[in-house]
């Protein structure tokens, strides 16, 4: 009985039981780069990529889509993106030189990072990349250094919203962006300082599978705008909405409707741009996760099937050192026993990693097919905040990663070996 037939859309398929990913069978992937293993698909993250570039050019001409290299920063992953056109919204002065590394060009790199010390301030400038600025007093550092040739403000714009509270980056808790007030100040500091092209910027959180709190907060970011319009007489190149666009992790969540989403989005953004004055100017979003997010699965080997009074646990090679996502937010992961797809889900496990904590589980009471050692697991949606976030907690290398298309694969970051976790460490005498 085919149990798992309904989560299977491209790039994965089921071919006569095996899980194949944009064309390659993940158990000879395993076999060849040996587990745990992130695989990319390339044509998803195109796909995913045009996807939302045609949607939103559907509806106004001037669009830019800036990808957040912090979803997922491998080189390739970058490189894809760049060749589709798109621009890169950096976090760290890392982000920036990666994206200059990868053949970004410094106009289409933003730099949106908080809490920004004045060496990387100095490396923003050098860099020649738009910034965002995030505080007054990273405004007042960076105008000690120069008075760059054009500037965006990140506001806060009230509305927060996100699949976690972690990951909600605007409203009253948060630390991300200037109040209205404070941005009206940063962009009267910035003309008198010489500045004569300006942008505007929000980012309202993570994970967001409805409209509603884009529309919310996109009309608050307006609003200033006008403000700033009227009062400084600043005119705006662009406006960036931020990313958030979300992905279903859950086999029975929906979508979010793009084409709804391009249309109430950019219906409202013109209404107000052409109500407020505020010429033509670009409309920038900056999705990390929806483009990368499901062109991505982790290959993790069974180590141990075990039973207790209580738990059925399947113990496999990845833990929250390789996806930290299920223990930090509770974030849910889709799994699929990849080399048995065509068996009865008929078990319910916890699936843990080999990490000493008892939050090192991927799922928990998830219905599989009974698991044997040896067997290997999918773990579905891996490719945002992936590979990213992982780390050598317990002095374990990180996984390896292989880009996939259309059959064919390469090794697109090593395997971590032992002498990884010494690199860089002294001895003290
Ligand atoms: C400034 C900024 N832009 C864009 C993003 C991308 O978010 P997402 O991956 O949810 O699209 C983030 C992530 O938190 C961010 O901090």
């Amino acid at each position: 009985m085919v149990k798992n037939v309904q989560v299977l859309s491209e790039p994965l398929e089921n071919r006569k039981g095996t899980l194949y990913f944009d064309g390659v069978s993940t158990v000879e992937l395993a076999e060849t780069y040996d587990t745990p293993l992130y695989v990319v698909s390339e044509n998803r993250i195109r796909s995913n990529y045009q996807r939302l570039y045609s949607a939103l050019a559907h509806n106004y001409e001037k669009v830019k889509v800036y990808y957040a290299a912090k979803a997922n920063s491998n080189m390739s992953v970058l490189k894809i993106l760049e060749k589709e056109g798109a621009g890169l919204d950096a976090v760290s002065p890392g982000e920036v030189f990666m994206a200059l590394t990868t053949g970004f060009t410094p106009d289409r790199i933003l730099f949106t990072g908080t809490s920004v010390r004045n060496d990387e301030l100095k490396f923003l400038v050098d860099s020649k990349v738009t910034v965002n600025v995030d505080s007054l007093s990273q405004l007042d550092r960076l105008l000690k250094l120069t008075a760059p040739k054009i500037l965006s403000v990140r506001v806060n714009p009230e509305i927060g919203a996100g699949h976690h509270d972690h990951c909600i980056t605007a409203g009253k808790n948060t630390k991300f962006g200037l109040w209205e007030d404070d941005a009206l100040k940063a962009y009267a500091a910035a003309k008198r300082a010489g500045v004569e092209r300006f942008g505007i910027h929000m980012h309202v959180g993570s994970g967001i599978l409805e409209v509603e709190p884009f529309l919310l907060a996109l009309d608050k970011l307006l609003g200033t705008a006008e403000k700033v319009h009227d009062k400084l007489g600043i005119n705006f190149e662009f406006v960036d909405m931020g990313g958030g666009l979300g992905v279903p992790y859950k086999p029975e969540e929906k979508p979010l409707d793009l084409t709804v989403f391009s249309e109430k989005v950019l219906s409202l953004f013109k209404s107000k741009v052409a109500e407020y004055g505020l010429g033509e100017p670009f409309f920038c979003v900056e999705p990390g996760r929806y483009l990368v997010s499901d062109a991505c699965v982790l290959l993790t080997a069974v180590n141990t099937v075990k039973m207790t009074p209580y738990r059925k646990f399947v113990g496999v090679d990845a833990g929250f050192n390789t996806l930290v996502r299920p223990t930090m937010y509770g974030s849910y992961h889709h799994i699929l026993a990849a080399n048995r797809l065509n068996a009865k889900e008929q078990e319910t496990y916890d699936v843990v990693g080999p990490i000493c904590e008892s939050g090192d589980a991927l799922a928990k009471d998830r219905r599989l097919p009974k698991i044997e050692e040896g067997d290997l697991l999918a773990v579905l949606n891996a490719g945002a905040y992936g590979f990213a976030m992982s780390s050598q907690y317990n002095a374990r290398p990180r996984a390896a990663e292989v880009l996939v298309r259309n059959g064919k694969c390469v090794l697109v970051r090593e395997r971590e070996q032992l002498d990884d976790l010494v690199a860089g460490q002294r001895m003290a005498e």
